[in-house]
């Protein structure tokens, strides 16, 4: 692909310097257009049973795209009391929230309980405290497929080596448990890791958990988890995105199987985070100063490791496209590191890359930054998180989240 910003007209007819002038760098830029359409796309997952998307608001919390997904007709997960309260200012009412926590508090479970959210327990311990706050109540548990996926061992949240879910072996006890406590489990879910671009070890998952739900009876509901993966080399590769298509059909029939056997068709699930949002959202940075260190050339900019984490924690690649006086930089291309302004020296954007000729006063556009950038972005070097702004199907450039201030940063310890 030549360039991503050009082919998906992504600033929407906006030059991208007004935008930078006006709003500031770094900048999460959103396209509308390219989001709804994301989100339909998995809102349409599964079309031949009953089935919901629930967005993984973990990915971008961002209220204003949240409304946008309530308008999509997704229903949501959440997994904390924070995404729970935020879920409910943003409309969505307690039906549409599935709180799928692990590791969490008495005080954190009542809260779910006392606003009507279905809740997942992912350990006997869990449950057990669930049932002696909510004895009789309806609740789901968290499974263990046995098989995990993802882009770095950091994210498999299935198989062997997780913290995660019950497993196979501990269902007489939870059984055991649940009925201790009265407590009817109406659903099932699992997450087996986030970023897969092919589908087996998935469906594999799929198999597993629909074997585990035999020994359930009647479940109302079946959910699936996230992970479907995005082409973070769309432009350095051609790379293709997840194919839908044929990952539905092969779904489906494991689906058809299980119904036959079964008896009966559940409601099924399935909980997509990055997809939603990751390549509607290009981040937008400023370099500073550039500079050849060793024969290694950096190219500095206002895009720390406190703005855009993925690449320093996992190593992840994000391709990224140069900008000049509102245009996208073409030519011949030269190795170099993009770097940010933390001290750290693995406080790196993009390593070692073949690109054009970077210049100071440059912008760089970073690509697929919409899922877990800002949501896991930080005050780290007493920096400000940045500002998200949305370029709406109409053209419009929308604010959607305010810089952070110096008095957002002392707030906290002003006592
Ligand atoms: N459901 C559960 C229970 C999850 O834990 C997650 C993600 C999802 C759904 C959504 O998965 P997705 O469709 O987004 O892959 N920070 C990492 C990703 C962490 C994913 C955590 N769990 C990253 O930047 O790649």
């Amino acid at each position: 692909m030549r360039s991503y910003i050009e082919q998906t007209g992504f600033f929407g007819g906006n030059n991208v310097e007004d935008i930078a002038g006006k709003f500031g760098t770094p900048l999460y830029v959103y396209n509308e257009e390219i989001i709804r359409g994301n989100l339909r796309r998995l809102a349409g997952m599964i079309k031949k049973y009953p089935y919901t998307a629930n967005y993984s608001i973990k990915a971008n919390s961002n209220l204003s795209l949240l409304k946008i997904v309530l308008e999509e007709e997704l229903n949501c997960d959440a997994m904390s009391e924070g995404e729970i309260r935020l879920l409910m200012k943003a409309g969505f009412t307690a039906d549409k929230i599935f709180y799928v926590p692990n590791n969490v508090s008495a005080d954190e479970m009542k809260f779910a309980i006392d606003n009507g959210i279905m809740t997942s327990l992912d350990s006997i311990d869990q449950l057990d405290l669930y049932g002696s706050l909510n004895p009789g109540g309806k609740c789901a548990v968290r499974l263990n497929p046995g098989v995990g996926a993802g882009h770095h061992e950091k994210v498999i949240t299935a198989g062997k080596n997780t913290k995660f879910a019950i497993t196979d072996d501990q269902l007489d006890k939870m059984f055991e448990v649940a009925g201790r406590h009265g407590l009817k489990i109406v659903g099932i879910n699992q997450h087996i890791g986030s970023l897969f671009m092919e589908p087996a070890p998935f469906l594999a998952a799929v198999r597993n958990l629909l074997n585990m739900a035999k020994r359930f009876g009647r479940l109302e509901f079946i959910d699936f988890g996230g992970g479907y993966g995005v082409p973070y080399h769309k432009v350095s590769e051609d790379q293709a995105g997840f194919d839908f298509d044929s990952f539905r059909t092969q779904l489906e029939s494991i689906l058809d199987e299980f119904v036959a056997e079964a008896g009966y068709t559940p409601l099924f699930k399935t909980e997509p985070g990055r997809y939603a949002f990751c390549e509607g959202c290009v981040l937008l940075g400023r370099v500073h100063a550039t500079k050849t260190n060793a024969g290694r050339k950096f190219a500095g900019t206002d895009i720390g490791m406190n703005i855009l984490v993925r690449p320093s924690l996992y190593g992840s690649w994000h391709d990224c496209e140069i900008l000049r006086d509102g245009s996208v930089v073409t030519g011949d291309k030269e190795e170099i590191t993009i770097t940010g302004n933390i001290c750290e020296s693995g406080d790196i954007i993009a390593d070692k890359r073949m690109l054009p000729e970077i210049k100071t006063g440059d912008l760089i556009a970073v690509l697929d930054a919409g899922a877990y950038g800002y949501s896991m972005a930080s005050n780290y070097n007493m920096r400000l998180r940045p500002a998200e702004v949305l370029v709406t199907s109409n053209g419009d450039i929308k604010l959607i989240r305010r810089r952070d201030t110096y008095e957002d940063l002392f707030r906290n310890m002003d006592i």
